[in-house]
């Protein structure tokens, strides 16, 4: 997939299951338990796309028939780290994909006054410098919440870091862009704009809410 014309480290990824499963969730009347479901079908859906990139080593192995050169994903464990709460949704579908990934967790809120994002809880495995981090959050809204995930990632040494999410805004598009260009993002679709509170429009709400029936 070629990246945004208007953001070059955004990439969107527009699948047709993807967009039919993203405007199912989008919808005030679908529940909980569809909602979350939604969620981790559309990130194996990504994860499917996202892991194209991932470099690969020859390998000989012994058939029942006869040896031969096979392909293998190189290198040390892929990290999926979630930002809590709502990046939890999406690990469990993709692991479904990449079952022996490894699990980071990143606990992180937004101030409801100030949109600043207020850590509480930073947890990765080892050698994450030396492995391909998926940072996941199914929204971008303003960005300071992915923005500080990946400073902490990087912290530790993580350099190959991508960003997954299902839905983003313009502003926090840019806001991440200038301050993480390194850090590529994968999203379902790029909104209109963030209203006055930060939400983003059309968006689908509160997904952390929506994703855990808290509200
Ligand atoms: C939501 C969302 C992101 C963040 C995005 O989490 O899951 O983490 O907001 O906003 P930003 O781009 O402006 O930082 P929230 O802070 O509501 O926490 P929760 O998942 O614990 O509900
Ligand atoms: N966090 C959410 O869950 N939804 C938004 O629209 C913005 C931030």
């Amino acid at each position: 997939m070629p990246p945004h014309p208007d953001h070059p480290t955004l990439t969107v990824l527009d699948h047709p299951l993807i967009q039919h499963k993203l405007a199912i969730m989008r919808d005030r009347e679908t529940a909980t338990k569809n909602f979350r479901q939604l969620v981790g079908e559309i990130a194996m859906l990504m994860t499917y796309e996202v892991t194209r990139e991932l470099a690969t080593e020859s390998v000989t192995i012994e058939t029942p028939l006869e040896r031969m050169t096979a392909n293998r994903v190189a290198g040390k464990k892929l990290v999926l780290v979630p930002i809590l709460r709502a990046g939890l949704g999406m690990v469990d579908g993709i692991l479904q994909l990449v079952p022996s990934a490894r699990v980071g967790h990143i606990g992180l809120y937004r101030d409801h006054e100030t949109l600043e994002p207020v850590s509480y809880y930073f947890k990765v495995p080892e050698a994450s410098d030396a492995r391909d981090v998926f940072l996941l959050d199914p929204m971008l809204a303003t960005g300071g919440s992915a923005a500080a995930a990946v400073a902490k990632l990087k912290a530790v040494g993580a350099t190959r870091i991508r960003f997954l999410c299902l839905v983003a805004a313009p502003e926090g598009v840019r806001g991440f862009a200038a301050k993480h260009p390194d850090v590529p993002i994968y999203a379902a679709a790029l909104d209109r704009q963030l209203n006055d509170h930060g939400y983003i429009l059309p968006g689908l709400g509160d997904a952390g809410d929506r994703l855990f029936g808290t509200r």
